[in-house]
């Protein structure tokens, strides 16, 4: 049996909540598996003075692969800098993947099966801010290297050929930012006849956005920088059934994280309300990561068939608390096995 130590970070709010269904759906498995807890977020920064404690690092960079929860980011607290933007940055995480596909709901449109690769250690998003004029003028530098470019574009194209996706939509606004867009492209355009199987197709970002609403069905795999990748893939999120299915994974060279694309939900936490199958399928997104793609695809099935009988949270138009999502799945699963 194969055996794994994972890190598992809950974060705050409704992070632990989730988490701890995606750990039990984990434990369900024929895997031996040693989770290792760690602390982040602003609990962490309350309890221990730091929201990312050096011992975290530590603990993330040892083990197999983490699990993230989400974490609280207190808008107004000067000097605060967000805990999973400094876990991305510090470990050089540079691969953001959040995959989008169709569920037998409601809740979500047939026919979509996309994935966005967002570039997520620079772009506005390098915190290189500051105000002249008396805080009455604010600038923050938009930052695109040609190294982090390439990476990430070079990975999509990879994802997309594993995928046996035949086109990569680079998504750029260089008619306007034709320095630091005008660089991601070029870029593109250089990569792009490596992968002659594959078709490079460009799109400005606000015709990618109104383009996700009118036909997403057209896309497969869309590559863009790092503000710009945030937006759109919380807007494909939308598409499939919101946040409570949004999963996600940040990959660099020597270790990745997963994790649920929404935040700590602080109106819901402690109430058993939160639906858990974001944090679920970050768990079989990871399984993927560990060679372990027989299982991926199994809990993935278990989530679907949940979904498919409305097995699912209130938010979602279901009826059940978050533990009872997470019983259902693992019912589910354990007749896949
Ligand atoms: P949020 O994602 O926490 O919540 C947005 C809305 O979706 C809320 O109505 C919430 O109740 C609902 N929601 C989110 N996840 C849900 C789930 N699993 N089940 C059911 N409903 C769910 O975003 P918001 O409210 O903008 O931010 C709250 C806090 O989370 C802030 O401190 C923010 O900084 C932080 N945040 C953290 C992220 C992370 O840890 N990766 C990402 C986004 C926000
Ligand atoms: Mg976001």
């Amino acid at each position: 049996m194969s055996a794994y130590s994972i890190c598992l970070l809950p974060g705050d709010g409704i992070g632990g909540e989730v988490i701890a269904q995606a750990e039990s759906v984990l434990r369900a498995l024929p895997i031996e598996w040693r989770f290792e807890r760690g602390e982040i977020g602003f609990g962490a920064y309350q309890r221990l003075g730091s929201p990312l404690p050096a011992e975290t690092l530590e603990t993330v960079l040892h083990c197999a692969a983490t699990l993230f929860g989400a974490v609280t980011t207190p808008p107004n607290l000067a000097g605060y800098k967000s805990p999973i933007l400094g876990l991305r940055q510090t470990l050089d995480l540079y691969a953001n993947i959040r995959p989008c596909r169709s569920f037998q709901h409601p809740s979500s449109r047939p026919g979509i099966d996309l994935v966005v690769v967002r570039e997520n250690t620079e772009d506005l998003y390098s915190g290189v801010e500051r105000v002249e004029d008396d805080g009455n003028r604010a600038i923050s530098e938009m930052i695109i290297t040609r190294r982090a470019s390439e990476r990430i574009i070079q990975r999509a194209f990879e994802l997309a050929r594993q995928r046996q996706m035949n086109k990569v939509t680079v998504v750029h606004k260089a008619n306007v930012l034709r320095e630091t867009c005008g660089l991601f492209r070029r870029v593109a355009l250089e990569i792009a006849p490596a992968y002659p199987d594959i078709q490079m197709e460009e799109m400005l970002v606000d015709t990618c956005a109104m383009e996700l609403i009118r036909q997403p069905e057209q896309f497969q795999a869309i590559v863009t920088t790092n503000l710009f990748g945030d937006i759109l893939s919380d807007e494909a999120s939308m598409l499939v059934g919101g946040l409570g299915v949004a999963y996600s994974g940040n990959f660099g060279a020597q270790t990745a994280v997963f994790e649920p694309v929404h935040g700590s939900a602080p109106k819901i936490a402690g109430q058993n309300k939160a639906n858990p199958l974001a944090a679920i399928l970050s768990a079989a997104m990871m399984l993927d990561y560990l060679n372990e793609g027989e299982h991926a695809s199994r809990v993935r099935q278990a989530v679907e068939d949940c979904i498919a009988q409305n097995l699912v949270t209130e938010e979602m138009g279901g009826s059940l608390n978050t533990v009872e999502v997470g019983q259902a799945v693992i019912s589910s699963l354990r007749r896949l096995l």
